[in-house]
């Protein structure tokens, strides 16, 4: 295989056969296809894009440049959820245990957040003792034993797309939906769960801004995932005002267990239900969406779902009491109100300032090598069409110090408008693709 010929190919548009993607992601990997080489291809795919043939070949080479896990032996069907990521998005950590509580293994491998938008890992660290690095043995006794297991990406999983990703996002080659599928999918397919189902949002608070490449996202996820023998099915959400009325570590961790106690706020609970339904469905355990929903709502009012997420935490060295008193959990130090100047609808609450006030108090990574404090963020959040007078809240700023919450205050209150008309409703769920193949 000569590089500048798969490069000249795709340049020029034409058909990449399968062997060829694989010996140039390999060569990528063991580093005798340099970076330029790899830039120049990238740029290629962004401008003429691929067909699901190369796609799918890609996101596999990708997929087999580390380990595949493989949970054959286990004893219950393996199923998992990712979003394209979101603020305020805190759904893995209620969804995992919900659907485990329902008999399915949920092996849920998370990222850390960086930009404005967070990560789970992040948030599960703010539980006392919680440790996100389980070896592979370890991850398997707890998938089996409480049916999910929350942990950290190891280098050894898709190392071609940890390469390619830090390329691309030096080289302008982030935005083209073949390289984006192929990035999530690799990952998503090592991790060997028999079900994907995805929540691809879509707004201004989101990766996709539109709905039209949201879709044709989602559309090319679950045909790869298809082609490589996985159930699939997604949702396309709203991300335009933030999930729920938290952001920031803690405070989602708070609002997950509200979720998990049928007292959480109802985006954050209608959304885990619909996914953990969709899930039940891939794994075989329910039949349609009406009665995985309902398995969903059963495991919030009896309290299975709260008693799987104590014991997956208490199996990963954290203290199970964060889900009964959450006093243990350090709160940040100083906290200030932010009220509304005038009486009215809220119209809109912006998911993309609210993101970075959180990144601005301490929350948020600039680098992935900062680290991040889980205490501060904001919370009593008001959601777009709640009447508000002036004076009331629209939010509570959580932050380590005076100075700091005070250097917020503005963009906090420029975060929430308020009109004298509700606004035009934004449905929270926009649509949903593939299913039960
Ligand atoms: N998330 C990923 O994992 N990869 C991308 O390319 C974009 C978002």
């Amino acid at each position: 295989m000569v590089p500048q010929w798969i490069i000249e190919k795709k340049r020029d548009g034409r058909e990449i056969a399968d062997k060829e993607l694989k010996e140039f992601i390999d060569g990528f990997v063991n580093n005798s296809i340099p970076d330029y080489q790899m830039a120049a291809f990238a740029m290629a795919v962004f401008f003429k894009g691929m067909s699901f043939d190369e796609v799918t070949a890609m996101t596999d080479a990708m997929m087999r440049s580390g380990d595949v896990l493989d949970w054959s032996g286990l004893s219950r069907p393996t199923v998992d959820k990712h979003s394209t990521g979101g603020i305020g998005d805190k759904i893995s950590i209620p969804l995992a245990p919900l659907v485990a509580a329902s008999g399915a293994a949920v092996p849920m491998i998370s990222g850390r957040g960086l930009g404005i938008t967070g990560g789970t890992l992040d948030k599960l660290e703010s539980i006392p003792g919680y440790n996100t690095q389980l070896g592979t043995d370890e991850f398997r006794n707890v998938l089996e034993k409480i049916g999910c297991s929350i942990i950290g990406q190891t280098s050894r999983l898709a190392p071609a797309d940890k390469k390619l990703y830090a390329l691309r996002d030096v080289t302008g080659t982030v935005q083209s939906i073949p390289l984006i599928a192929s990035s999530i999918m690799s990952k998503k397919l090592a991790e060997g769960a028999k079900g994907l189902v995805l929540d691809v949002k879509c707004g201004v608070g989101a990766f996709m801004k539109e709905e039209v490449d949201a879709k044709k996202l989602a559309e090319t996820m679950i045909q790869i995932g298809r082609n490589m023998g996985r159930s699939m099915s997604a949702l396309l959400t709203d991300m335009n005002q933030p999930l729920g009325r938290t952001v920031g570590h803690t405070l989602e961790i708070k609002e997950s267990i509200d979720v998990l106690a049928g007292k959480g706020p109802k985006d954050v609970t209608d959304l885990t239900v619909e996914l953990g339904a969709e899930m039940l469905i891939l794994a075989d355990i329910c039949k349609n969406i009406e009665e995985g929903r309902e398995a969903m709502r059963s495991n919030i009012a009896t309290g299975a779902g709260l008693e799987t997420f104590a014991k997956m935490i208490e199996a990963h060295g954290g203290n199970p009491g964060v889900v009964e008193d959450f006093s243990i959990v350090t709160p940040a130090p100083h906290c200030i109100d932010v009220t509304s100047d005038e009486n009215g609808i809220i119209s809109n609450v912006d998911a993309e300032s609210i993101g970075r006030i959180t990144l601005l108090l301490g929350g948020g990574r600039k680098l992935s090598s900062d680290s991040v404090d889980h205490s501060v963020g904001i919370d009593r959040l008001v959601k777009v069409g709640e009447k508000v007078d002036k004076g009331d809240l629209v939010m509570r700023l959580h932050a380590r110090n005076k100075a700091e919450a005070e250097s917020v205050l503005q963009l906090a209150k420029n975060a929430v408008v308020v009109s004298d008309n509700a606004p035009a409703e934004k449905p929270l769920f926009i649509a949903r693709l593939g299913g039960k193949n």
